[in-house]
């Protein structure tokens, strides 16, 4: 896996590993530079005779349709497989071909995946970059730099900050991958979730020996105060062996309106979505719910990608 080192031209965007601080300063600047244009009404061409394919093996609504957004907002055209049973891959075709295909119409394929790992075997096969949108439990680093962006944005610094994360720490890719970016910036990290949907215990070894400050509970309330950025995510059920298992976790933590009076009045609520039951629909109005501005922040950031790996950022309109 190459390290992004300054320069995504061309590279493949697999692991949240490949990023240091510095590029992803890159990607912000880039990201804002977008935002500002499209707010100010701007039609932007930087894209125009790019082709960009979306490969999603697993269902996605802002993943998949982000990245269209994106890649049309800059003038891109797009080849959307959202359904792999209506593509070839129904009749048997393995990934390195169904890549292998792609890139032969498309300047860099999205690709989404049920099984860990995934990303990294279509890119050993391509030629052109693969972008992980989610492999399994694995990672999903495109969400994490656009849950990054946000905490910034809301924060207005991500140092020092205490961010509790609630709910699949198991299976939650989105939690995974950003940690990882996390343990670069200096904060202090608390883990909830029942027993059995604890994070990974390698990862907690992994990211401990980079020096970062971990804290596991199965007791929301007892770091709610004290929190900054608090992640909800959803419990995982398609990763489950049985329905049963996920019965008795489901519904485990629930953020309600009277939860949220104990919180802290700065402290964000972020969620990847989609959500099923983990946030009341009440906390919405609540003017520390960010997660559709997570939302709209991730088209800006995935435009900006999206530009970089192709090698048309700064471009002019
Ligand atoms: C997440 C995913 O697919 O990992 N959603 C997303 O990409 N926004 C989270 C989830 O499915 O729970």
């Amino acid at each position: 896996m190459q390290a992004i080192n300054g320069d995504y031209t061309g590279k493949d965007i697999l692991a949240t590993s490949q990023f240091t601080t510095h590029d992803i300063d890159i990607l912000f600047a880039e990201a804002n530079r977008i935002r500002t244009k499209i707010e100010r009404g701007e039609v932007l061409t930087s894209l125009q005779g790019q082709i960009i394919a979306n490969l999603f093996y697993e269902p996605s609504t802002r993943t998949a349709s982000s990245f269209v957004a994106a890649a049309q907002r800059l003038g891109g055209g797009i080849i959307p497989i959202s359904d792999v049973h209506y593509s070839s891959v129904s009749k048997g075709e393995n990934l390195p071909d169904t890549v292998r295909t792609l890139e032969q119409y498309a300047d860099v394929i999205i690709l989404r995946h049920s099984e860990q790992g995934q990303a990294g075997v279509a890119a050993a096969a391509a030629k052109k970059p693969i972008i992980n949108a989610g492999d399994g439990a694995g990672e999903h680093p495109t969400q994490a730099l656009l849950d990054l962006y946000t905490i910034l944005r809301e924060c207005g610094r991500v140092h020092d900050l205490t961010v509790t994360m609630v709910g699949d720490l198991k299976y939650g890719r989105t939690v995974h991958s950003l940690v990882r970016l996390l343990a670069m910036y200096g904060v202090k990290i608390n883990y909830v979730a029942p027993d059995s949907l604890r994070m990974p215990p390698q990862l907690v070894y992994e990211l401990a020996s980079r020096g970062l400050q971990q804290h596991e509970t199965t007791d929301l309330e007892s770091v709610l105060a004290d929190t900054d950025v608090l992640y909800v995510t959803r419990v995982q059920k398609e990763r489950f062996k049985s329905e049963k298992e996920y019965l008795a976790v489901k519904g485990s933590y629930i953020l309600t309106p009277e939860i949220m009076t104990r919180a802290s009045r700065s402290m964000i609520v972020m969620h990847p979505l989609p959500r099923v039951d983990e946030i009341d629909p009440g906390v919405d109005s609540d003017p520390r719910a960010v997660y559709f501005w997570q939302v709209e922040n991730g088209l800006y950031l995935r435009a900006a990608l999206l530009s970089l790996v192709l090698g048309k950022a700064g471009a002019r309109a």
